[in-house]
């Protein structure tokens, strides 16, 4: 069987890093794709030569063309501009908005099969716009922000109860930005949900508190720290995770931004569910019960992508 076809559109921090992943992981071919000259074929070529020491034989190119994505089986879309200093993922909209239409198109153009993973920022708008642009249908383009938002909220649990991150799990539900719902009833450890360990003694309301706080505000932490750029490594590694749920149909129930038409009462946006993703691409929403005050910050979070949807309408009319 030819190995799989994997196409990284945006070759900055997170595409590189992305690549390498894949490499590693022996996920398929993969081509590096981006605007900029030499930086995709300057990353190829770093990356393809990591092969003989890991012992990898997959070809990894870069390029400035999208006929070299074509009959890709899995893109994952990076392209834009990352948020500096003192931006919101929202400054971003407009000059992000463009990219996602030379990149809807691209696709649509080369690779309509494929599997698409979107992690540009604002990422609920633009995991829609992308989608509009490039027509494919709903299930088989997807946001990637829950993963990475749950990882993050998974490691600062871990670390307050003093346990192995493998026996944590957690769930953030809602737009990939401030406005994010991290659910502590369904976030436990080995089972036992988070209310019930506060119970137990084992941490307090108020540092749980302090945990959601800083889960919302995980990106922009990294920001600050970094200066120059925003997270990528995580992102990156979350991403990867999505990529093999679809190319092993494994069936994980991940919180992604899908398409909602009809689910927990929302209709025609993306926005982070629970998901189950394998070959099928999204194959379900999963509906969980949500208290009302989860309900009630869903609600703010859907009503702020909601917004960040206008404004492309009203940036570019195509999209009405
Ligand atoms: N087509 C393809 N690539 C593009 C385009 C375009 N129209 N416009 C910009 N790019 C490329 C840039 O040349 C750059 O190499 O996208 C890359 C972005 O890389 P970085 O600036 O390093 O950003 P990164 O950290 O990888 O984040 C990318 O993901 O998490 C989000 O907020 C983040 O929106 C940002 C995106």
């Amino acid at each position: 069987m030819a190995r799989k076809k994997i196409a990284l559109i945006g070759a900055g921090n997170i595409g590189g890093t992305l690549a390498h992943l894949a490499a590693l992981k022996g996920l398929g071919d993969i081509v590096l794709f981006d605007v900029a000259e030499g930086i995709p074929q300057g990353k190829a070529l770093d990356l393809s030569q990591c092969g003989p020491v890991e012992g990898f034989d997959s070809t990894i190119t870069g390029s400035n063309d999208y006929a070299d994505i074509a009959g890709a089986d899995v893109i994952i879309v990076t392209a834009g501009v990352a948020r500096k200093p003192g931006m919101s993922r929202d400054d971003l909209l407009g000059i992000n908005l463009k990219v996602m239409k030379a990149v809807g198109e691209g696709i649509k153009a080369n690779a309509p099969g494929a599997f698409v993973i979107c992690i540009t920022n604002p990422l609920d708008a633009m995991v829609w716009a992308l989608r509009e642009f490039s027509g494919l249908p709903h299930h088989m383009v997807v946001g990637m922000a829950g993963v990475l938002d749950s990882s993050r909220f998974s490691h600062f649990l871990a670390d307050e109860f003093k346990v192995s991150v493998k026996d944590v799990t957690s769930f953030v539900l809602g737009g990939h930005g401030d406005t994010m719902v991290p659910v502590i009833q369904y976030s436990t450890v080995s089972g036992i949900p988070v209310p019930d360990l506060i119970a137990m003694g084992m941490s307090t309301q108020e540092k749980i508190d302090a945990i959601v706080k800083r889960t919302r505000g995980g990106g922009g932490e990294i920001v600050a720290l970094l200066k120059t750029g925003s997270a990528y490594y995580a992102p990156a590694t979350s991403g990867i995770a999505m990529a093999e749920a679809y190319l092993y149909d494994q069936k994980r129930v991940l919180p992604a931004a899908a398409y909602v038409s009809g689910e927990y009462g929302l209709d025609d946006l993306y926005v982070g569910v629970p998901v189950v993703m394998g070959a099928g691409g999204v194959e379900k929403i999963v509906e969980i019960k949500l208290d009302d005050e989860a309900k009630g910050n869903l609600q703010v979070s859907v009503d702020a992508v909601k917004e960040l949807i206008v404004a492309c309408k009203g940036i570019d009319g195509s999209l009405n």
